[in-house]
């Protein structure tokens, strides 16, 4: 069995039981499975097979380099928003010409990074940057190839923190704006505009918005061709949701069947940059009872892990289900489930039903795999947790924990 599951009252990450890992490495860590990487990836992949396509993972999600290096050995190319994830993406096998770039604030140094490195194109979100990558490839004597992504003012329906998509937000060019930008582009020699973008949001579990979305980007699309420019892709983002707590999110052969008549109508090459779908449910973070502390009428099982290795709970209150990684079947108890940070945001579970733990049982966070060791820490200077793969029986540790060392290596006394 592939990923994370129970067997005979035991965790397992694939054939690999969670308690052996936790023996060897140590807590608080992550563990990924592999294979649950590869077949999330194939599941999209296979939905969009009958049009020309390009699964490219958003690597904010999880740019383990063993995990990115997995993806792109099965054809993924790579969703990168930094200079660093460009690195991470080519240092892991990604090839350039599979790499989109997205981010609202790219400077002019990672604009030059990624056309020295020959990457697909800029996923280009307003029109200074238009400018300023046209000056930057002049420069270079290149010239920069482009997509623009528009703000098609949908609504992702999912947490307002994670929402891209609605005209108030950062992200992409208000479509008031087309005008100008097509301006902006005729002006500009060292850029190619062949593609348009819209990515709504995160966490979507339902497929409306993006059908809505896909129709919105029809709509420019055929009023760029008829002004003259040869778009020929068109990228719809990511935003897959999963099942953190009992969503029923849709599959994605579900988005398909309202994306693939649009691509086909436009005869156009469809990009996505998926993240959370690949790789939410194939990790999770393995961590140990420190104390159970009784305090009044509350429970507090106090863990090793805080919200500086997994800050999700503390900063959008997301829910992560929680369980022993062995003895799941011991009476329960209603808990707060916190780390050791200073702060009372600092919690994985608030008021959850959880079987009796004692000091120095093992727990297991699931559905950590996507914006969990990317998002964090070292605050409170805790080094980060190390990053473990599983595949079949075997484990090995992909990322080592970082040691007090690290934590002061950069720095040294001064004045
Ligand atoms: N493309 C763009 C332009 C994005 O901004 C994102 C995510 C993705 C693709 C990948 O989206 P996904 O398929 O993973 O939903 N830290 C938050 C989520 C932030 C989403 C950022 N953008 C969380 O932990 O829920």
């Amino acid at each position: 069995m592939t990923g994370f599951h129970l067997k005979n009252n035991r965790w397992y990450s694939d054939g690999v039981p969670l308690s052996k890992v936790a023996e060897k490495v140590g807590t608080p860590c992550y563990v990924y499975s592999l294979p649950a990487f590869e077949a999330r990836w194939k599941e999209i992949d296979q939905a969009y097979k009958s049009i020309p396509h390009l699964v490219a993972y958003s690597i904010k999600t999880n740019d383990n380099l063993s995990v990115i290096k997995t993806l792109a050995k099965l054809g993924s190319g790579a969703d990168v928003v930094s200079g660093g994830e460009l690195f991470k993406a080519r240092k892991a096998g990604v090839p350039a010409n599979k790499i989109i770039f997205a981010g609202v604030a790219k400077t002019d140094d990672e604009i030059a990074y990624a056309l020295k490195e020959g990457i697909r194109f800029f996923n280009v979100e307003s029109i200074p940057e238009i400018v300023a990558i046209n000056g930057v490839a002049g420069k270079l004597r290149k010239i920069a190839p482009i997509a623009i992504r528009f703000n098609p003012n949908v609504d992702a329906l999912t947490h307002h923190y994670i929402s891209t998509g609605k005209k108030e937000n950062k992200f992409g060019v208000f479509l008031g704006d087309l005008d100008k930008v097509m301006e902006t582009v005729r002006r500009c020699q060292s850029v190619h505009w062949t593609g348009v973008h819209a990515h709504i949001g995160s966490q979507m579990t339902q497929t409306a918005s993006v059908g809505k979305s896909a129709r919105v980007v029809e709509q420019i699309v055929m009023k760029l061709r008829r002004e003259g420019f040869p778009i020929h892709t068109v990228n719809l983002g990511g935003g897959y949701g999963i099942d953190y707590q009992g969503e029923k999110p849709p599959k994605p052969s579900q988005y398909a069947s309202l994306v693939l008549p649009v691509i086909k109508r436009l005869n156009a090459t469809l990009l996505l940059e998926p993240g959370r779908y690949i790789s939410g449910n194939s990790g999770a973070l393995l961590t140990k009872v420190v104390y159970v502390k009784q305090s009044g009428k509350k429970t507090f099982y106090i863990v090793d892990a805080g919200m500086g290795d997994l800050i999700r709970p503390a900063l959008y209150e997301a829910y992560h289900r929680i369980a022993p990684v062995e003895g799941s079947q011991k009476p329960a108890q209603t808990v707060d489930v916190v780390g050791p940070i200073c702060e009372s945001t600092d919690f994985f579970a608030k008021n959850r039903k959880l079987p009796l733990v004692n000091r120095g049982d093992l727990l297991v966070v699931l559905s950590a795999g996507a914006y969990g060791s990317v998002m964090g820490s070292t605050y409170n200077s805790r080094p980060l947790a190390p990053e473990v793969v599983t595949r079949g029986n075997r484990f090995a540790i992909a990322r080592q924990r970082q040691t007090r060392e690290d934590l002061v290596r950069l720095e040294k006394f001064v004045l």
